[in-house]
């Protein structure tokens, strides 16, 4: 089944149980090598999700700014992209490129993420694609210009959202979760995973 919220199309169910355990435990390897961090804006104030990533590049914002870096806050370069989960990508995002960045967004309790665009990437022929693992988020979707009128359907784990086509600049963000909506998660909370083409 295929849903469409503004333009951005929502597999709802996409991923087993087992299949959402298997890429779980592909992902707790991702994160010895990489452990999440708490990403700081530029002032200094920190984001609600914590933060880490697969791939050539991950995704970091700290006094410096946000941008893509190819090496971990740490200094240690990022683990690849785990097979359990480029296999979603070559069957959903219709791109021939293979995704460049994984990044992994750790919510808990109260964590949201602000309307926002995904901007920085050089090619936008090649969608973004979403994983939902976990408590279940409101995930909302605007226009491509700021403001007007937005529309948001819950997530929940196992989901996949793709945002392509005219879609692909869409604002779009997670007004919040439902904590203890699932019991996928060690500690609860939500995993979401974002796979892009970066260069
Ligand atoms: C994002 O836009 O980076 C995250 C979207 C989500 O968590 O579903
Ligand atoms: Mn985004």
């Amino acid at each position: 089944m295929k849903l469409s919220l503004r333009g951005v199309d929502i597999y709802p169910g996409f991923l087993t149980i087992e299949a959402q355990e298997a890429m779980l435990a592909d992902l707790r390897q991702v994160v010895r090598q990489a452990p999440f961090f708490q990403p700081v804006t530029r002032f200094g104030q920190p984001l609600s999700v914590r933060m880490t990533a697969a791939g050539k590049f991950g995704w970091i914002s700290d006094r410096g700014g946000y941008r893509y870096a190819d090496r971990h806050p740490q200094g240690q370069s990022w683990p690849a992209i785990p097979a359990s989960v480029l296999t979603v990508w070559t069957e959903l995002s219709g791109c021939q490129r293979a995704p460049e960045c994984c990044l992994i967004n750790l919510y808990r309790d109260a964590a949201r993420m602000g309307l926002h665009q995904d901007k920085d990437e050089a090619d936008v022929t090649c969608p973004v694609l979403s994983i939902s693992l976990g408590d279940d988020a409101q995930f909302r979707v605007g226009n491509v210009e700021k403001g007007g009128k937005t529309e948001s359907l819950w997530l929940r784990s196992g989901d996949v959202a793709v945002m392509g086509g005219a879609a692909r600049l869409a604002y779009h963000g997670v007004d919040k979760i439902r904590p203890g909506s699932s019991s996928l998660l060690d500690g609860g909370g939500r995993i979401n995973l974002t796979l892009r083409v970066v260069t």
